[in-house]
């Protein structure tokens, strides 16, 4: 989830979004440097409290060049600037209305710079086991959610690697900002410039 951290050379933005108590977190703040930005969105106050209290705040106190902020506030309205080079998402998308699902990855490509990644997961197989389960909306929900990831890795060249390590085995998405949203990222670059 964290891997394409690494391969940015220079000052790197990132953003993590729904960190919960910080799993993904901490290994992000392992491979911030100095001059590096890192942004956290996190909808859950009680969360809030506890990443600024045992990961964030003590963060700060040991690398005083690293900008960490935390926004407690829904990534669809925080008080966000791009461009990320990096935004890792935690969110539990087959849970999520379809609509929802939709409004987040669009604004999350509206943040991303034109050479960055969104990076999202979810349980291997998760789908196939709540589907059962489910009553016909619930099943006809996970096919719309299922359908959007699958247009989404066709639209932003999505790469999937199944991570068998975890429990339970996860698979992760990188997704590229697609050709003409990087075309209009750089318009608005330049303008800025
Ligand atoms: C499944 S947890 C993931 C936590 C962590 N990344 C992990 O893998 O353990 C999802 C987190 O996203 C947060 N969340 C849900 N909707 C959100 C939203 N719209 N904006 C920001 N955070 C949100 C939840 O409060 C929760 O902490």
């Amino acid at each position: 989830m964290t891997e394409s951290i690494s391969r940015i050379e220079g000052k790197r933005r990132v953003l993590e979004v729904g960190p919960g108590t910080g799993p993904f977190t901490k290994a992000i703040l392992r491979k911030l440097r100095a001059g590096d930005q890192f942004d956290l969105v996190e909808i859950n106050e009680k969360f809030c409290r506890l990443l600024e209290r045992e990961v964030l705040g003590p963060y700060r106190a040991r690398h005083p060049n690293v900008i960490v902020r935390l926004h407690c506030a829904p990534i669809e309205d925080a008080p966000l600037s791009g461009p990320y080079d990096v935004i890792v998402c935690g969110l539990p998308f087959n849970n999520f209305p379809p609509k929802l699902m939709r409004s987040i990855f669009r604004r999350m490509f509206a943040l991303l710079a034109p050479r960055g990644e969104v990076v999202y997961f979810e349980y291997a197989g998760v789908r196939v086991i709540k589907g059962p389960v489910s009553n016909s909306a619930g099943r006809a929900q996970l096919k719309r959610i299922d359908t959007i990831g699958k247009t989404l890795r066709r639209k932003h060249e999505g790469k999937t690697k199944l991570v068998l390590g975890n429990f339970p085995p996860a698979i992760a998405y990188r997704l590229k900002a697609a050709k003409s949203e990087t075309k209009t990222a750089a318009k608005t670059a330049a303008k800025r410039a």
